[in-house]
């Protein structure tokens, strides 16, 4: 589906960035030029940003991770 119908820009394709490291609508302006003309379609591209980046995995925190010792 048309997120953005001045950019053709379709949803699949902003979650394709978002899996690929995109986080925020700034980025996906340089990527897309989504948002950039009528403007319409920002709401959307949050919304789809929010509920995209909230299914993604929490990284391990680093206390997991082995600890050399120094001494
Ligand atoms: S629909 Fe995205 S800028 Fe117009």
């Amino acid at each position: 589906m048309y997120v953005c119908v001045c950019k053709a820009v379709t949803d699949t394709q902003i979650k394709h960035a978002i899996d690929n490291g995109v986080c925020t609508r700034r980025q996906l302006f340089y990527c897309f030029g989504v948002g950039s003309d009528c403007g319409k379609c920002n709401k959307y591209v949050k919304e789809l940003l929010d509920d995209h980046l909230q299914q993604q995995p929490i990284m391990q925190p680093a206390s997991n991770q082995p600890v050399l010792n120094t001494t």
